[in-house]
């Protein structure tokens, strides 16, 4: 058996069946929607949205916000049918094992590590952001050096280095307690993740009312501006206007999608999945993405795109308003408490996916069967956890927010071109399979949905490109000298 050996449809049921038996059909369409949403929102909005403004697109980040969500709707729906043909609680790693063999899976596996782990840390650097802002309320502060890695310096007008980072301390505590939690196995209760989405909807659409009024027509112009680059206080270069500046942004605030796709993974538990999937896939991103545009256009016409370049760069938002919405100190306060509630169910369902992922590959020989050891009382793979604390703390505490970030967005996509050329490989190999759910006109579909997503990717620019390529050599040889000769299939 080789590198392209796929694992039988019929054995994936069977291997899901000993494990996730007795799953409910207790979901509806609107719970779907709900736990889309719970997923979706969260660093994306409150940080990365700044961030593409700033270096990229200007206010034109609202129409990356568009690019982004229609290649998410594009893999949504392969999502779904997938989600629908094999129902178990899945993911991109085990659609792919099933139709484009072992070493595609085993890249997927690994690139979603990207998705998932330095996703984790990502929202954990966020979170760092608006600890911070909090205490600030309150006349403190965590000091620079213990908030920041040491690739980030804070420099003054001229360009000297006031303080130098060393060690993203709040972000590593954030991911501690979230993974200390998530291996005593507290699962978040239908009513916590109920009121978390609330308050997330409730402050996105307040910002949105209350800052309608304070935006200038002055900072919105021009809406695109003109291509140009833009080198950023860490000396890194962006291309910056123009429909580069659109792409780049794009694939930036892609990151505030991620998540849906968690969807997918409940297919099990849907009353009825034919009609429910879509809906909850396809309901929460049109939900999140008219949120995201109307609130990117709130928040580039209340500040300049030269305050996220400066004073407004972390905690964006909070930012905002304390600064330009006079009497609204009340909101800021109320948005920093709510999203720091928020960044942590967003960074607890990633770390799960992560564990969830691994667990699979562990089983299937892929990876060392230390990822799929059950604690003996809490049956959690507590190894697991604890080896994504170190590799997920590692990155919170030592890379820049932007760095992984971005990381995460490309290897998502990456995952997402992979999963939208799966579907279309399946109907062709296997069209006999029962499929609940079916992508309609799915050549166009799929072809769209990788053009999109490669659209995407260009636009994040080679920096990116070369740390993608890293990261999959770097799997690659582990596959070649480890997983390939573990391989259970084998
Ligand atoms: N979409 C999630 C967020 O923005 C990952 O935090």
């Amino acid at each position: 058996m080789g590198i392209f050996t796929k694992k039988p449809i019929n054995k994936l049921i069977l291997d899901s069946s000993d494990g996730e038996k007795g799953l409910k059909r207790t979901l509806s369409a609107t719970n779907l929607v709900a736990l889309g949403i719970g997923a979706i929102i969260g660093a994306g909005l409150f940080v990365r949205t700044a961030a593409a403004a700033a270096n990229n697109a200007g206010p034109s980040v609202t129409i990356g916000f568009i690019v982004a969500a229609l290649g998410c709707a594009l893999a949504g729906l392969c999502y779904a049918e997938f989600a629908s043909m094999i129902p178990i609680a899945g993911s991109a790693y085990t659609y792919s094992y099933a139709t484009m063999g072992e070493l595609v899976a085993w890249i997927i596996g690994w690139d979603l590590v990207l998705e998932y782990a330095v996703g984790a840390a990502t929202v954990g650097i966020a979170w760092s952001e608006y600890l911070n802002k909090l205490l600030e309320m309150v006349g403190l502060r965590i000091p620079y050096e213990w908030s920041h890695s040491p690739f980030e310096s804070l420099k003054n007008a001229q360009g000297d280095v006031l303080s130098q980072g060393m060690m993203n301390v709040p972000a590593l505590f954030i991911i501690l307690m979230l993974t200390m939690l998530l291996i005593k196995g507290t699962k978040e209760s239908a009513f916590v993740n109920g009121i978390i989405v609330l308050s997330k909807v409730s402050i996105v659409i307040l910002f949105i009312i209350l800052g309608w009024s304070y935006m200038r027509p002055e900072n919105h112009i021009p809406y695109i501006p003109e291509p140009s680059i833009y080198t950023d206080t860490q000396g890194v270069s962006h291309n910056y206007g123009g429909i580069w500046g659109i792409l780049g942004a794009a694939g930036v605030v892609f990151f505030a999608f991620i998540g849906f796709d968690a969807v997918s993974t409940a297919a099990q538990e849907a009353k009825n999945p034919k009609r429910d999937m879509p809906i909850g896939i396809l309901g929460s991103l049109v939900v999140c993405t008219i949120l995201y545009i109307l609130f990117a256009h709130v928040l580039t016409g209340v500040a300049k795109v030269d305050d996220f370049r400066t004073t407004g760069k972390e905690a964006s938002v909070a930012y905002a308003i304390t600064t330009y919405m006079a009497g609204h100190v009340w909101l800021a306060n109320l948005v920093t408490v709510a999203i720091l509630f928020g960044f942590s169910s967003v960074i607890l369902v990633m770390l799960m996916g992560q564990s969830r992922v691994f667990y699979s590959m562990s089983r299937d020989g892929l990876v060392p069967k230390v990822f799929s050891d059950l604690h003996p009382k809490y049956h959690t793979p507590y190894k697991s956890n604890w080896i994504f604390f170190v590799l997920v703390g590692a990155f919170a505490a030592f890379v820049p927010g932007d760095i992984v970030g971005d990381m995460t967005s490309i290897g998502t996509l990456f995952a997402f071109m992979l999963v939208c050329a799966g579907v279309w490989i399946l109907r062709i190999t296997n069209p006999e399979i029962k499929r609940q759910f079916k992508v309609p006109a799915v050549g166009l579909v799929s072809t769209l949905g990788i053009i999109v997503c490669g659209a995407m990717i260009a636009g994040l620019g080679w920096t990116n490109w070369a740390r993608l390529g890293g990261w999959l050599v770097l799997g690659l040889v582990f596959y070649f000298v480890y997983s390939r000769k573990n391989s259970k299939l084998k």
